[in-house]
C-alpha cells in the first residue's frame, strides 16, 4: 500500500517525506487555505511551486481545480499542469467527479486525461461515481471515507467528534435488529431498509470495499486512494480492504506507530541492555 500525505502545509510535507515512507501528496483548496492562513502574505503561486519542489520527482502531488463547469475545469487543469509539472514532473490534477447536471466533472476528467494529464477524481461518495471516473480515464479515484461516516452518523442522529471512529458494524447490526421488527409488514420493512441503507453503503470503509470489488470485477486499473481518513482504525480498515493508497493527515500518520506495549518494550529492552552491559557488544 502506498501512503500519501494529505496536506497543503509545506513543513508537514517536508517533515513526513524525511520519514521515508511517503509516496505522494494530496492537497485541496481547503488544505491550501489553512496553510496560507499560517503564512500571511505568502504568494500562492510561489508556495505551490515550493510544494512541488519539496516533493521531488518521485512523489506525485495532487493539485485541485477550483471551478465547477467543464470548460473552466479543463482550463484550470491545463494551467496547473503546464505551470507546475515542468518543475519536477510530479503533478496530478484533482477534479471533482460530479459538479453540475451536465457531467461537468466527468467530461473534464475525460478531456484532461485524454491529453495525457494524470487525474485524481475527488469527492467520490458512491461506487458508481468511482466506476464512471475510472471510465473517464482517471488514474486515481478518491473515495472520502470520513465524510461518508459523517453523513451516515448525521442521518442516524449519532453525535460524534471529527476524529471519532465509527463502529459501523455494530451500528449496522442495531439497525437491522430495528428494521427486523417490521418483518410481518413487507412494505414497511423494505421502506425502512431502503432508508437505512441507500447505495448499500453504511460507512466510508464499506464504500471503499465496494469500489475495490467493482474494480476487481471489471479489471479496472485506476488506483483507489482511501481519502478523508480521520483516525488510525479507519486507516487500518483501508489496509484490510486492499486500498492501493491511503492519503493521511500528518497527525494520523504519527499515531499509526503508537502502541503502549511497544513503548513499554522499548523502555524494558533499554533498561536490560544497560544492566547487561550490552553496550560492550558494539565496541
Ligand atoms: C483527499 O484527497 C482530500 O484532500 C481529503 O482527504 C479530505 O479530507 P477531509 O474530509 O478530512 O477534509
Amino acid at each position: 500500500m502506498k501512503i500519501f500525505i494529505d496536506s497543503g502545509d509545506i513543513d508537514e510535507i517536508r517533515e513526513s517525506i524525511k520519514w521515508g515512507i511517503i509516496d505522494g501528496v494530496t492537497t485541496n483548496p481547503s488544505l491550501i487555505r489553512v496553510a496560507l492562513d499560517r503564512r500571511k502574505g505568502m504568494d500562492i503561486r510561489k508556495y505551490i511551486r515550493e510544494i512541488c519542489e519539496t516533493a521531488g520527482e518521485k512523489i506525485p502531488v495532487s493539485l485541485e481545480v477550483m471551478s465547477t463547469d467543464y470548460k473552466s475545469m479543463v482550463k484550470e487543469g491545463r494551467v496547473l499542469y503546464d505551470r507546475y509539472n515542468p518543475i519536477m514532473k510530479n503533478v496530478v490534477i484533482k477534479v471533482p467527479v460530479n459538479t453540475g447536471p451536465e457531467f461537468e466533472g466527468l467530461r473534464a476528467i475525460k478531456e484532461l486525461s485524454s491529453g495525457g494529464i494524470p487525474i485524481n477524481a475527488t469527492l467520490i461518495m458512491t461506487p458508481p461515481q468511482a466506476l464512471l471516473a475510472a471510465k473517464a480515464g482517471a488514474r486515481y479515484v478518491s473515495p472520502f471515507l470520513g465524510r461518508i461516516d459523517d453523513y451516515v452518523r448525521t442521518r442516524l442522529k449519532v453525535e460524534f467528534r471529527k476524529d471519532d471512529y465509527f463502529d459501523y458494524a455494530r451500528a449496522r447490526e442495531a439497525l437491522i435488529a430495528d428494521i427486523d421488527k417490521y418483518r410481518g409488514n413487507i412494505g414497511k420493512y423494505l421502506e425502512m431498509s431502503a432508508i437505512a441503507f441507500p447505495d448499500d453503503v453504511m460507512s466510508g470503509t464499506e464504500l471503499l470495499q465496494r469500489i475495490i470489488a467493482v474494480f476487481r470485477n471489471y479489471s479496472i486499473r485506476s488506483e483507489v486512494i482511501a481519502a478523508s481518513i480521520r483516525n488510525p482504525r479507519q486507516m487500518a480498515e483501508a489496509m484490510y480492504a486492499g486500498a492501493d493508497i491511503a492519503t493521511v493527515p500528518i497527525g494520523i500518520i504519527r499515531k499509526l506507530l503508537h502502541h503502549q506495549k511497544t513503548e513499554e518494550g522499548v523502555t524494558l529492552f533499554k533498561n536490560d541492555a544497560e544492566a547487561a552491559n550490552y553496550r560492550d557488544v558494539f565496541l
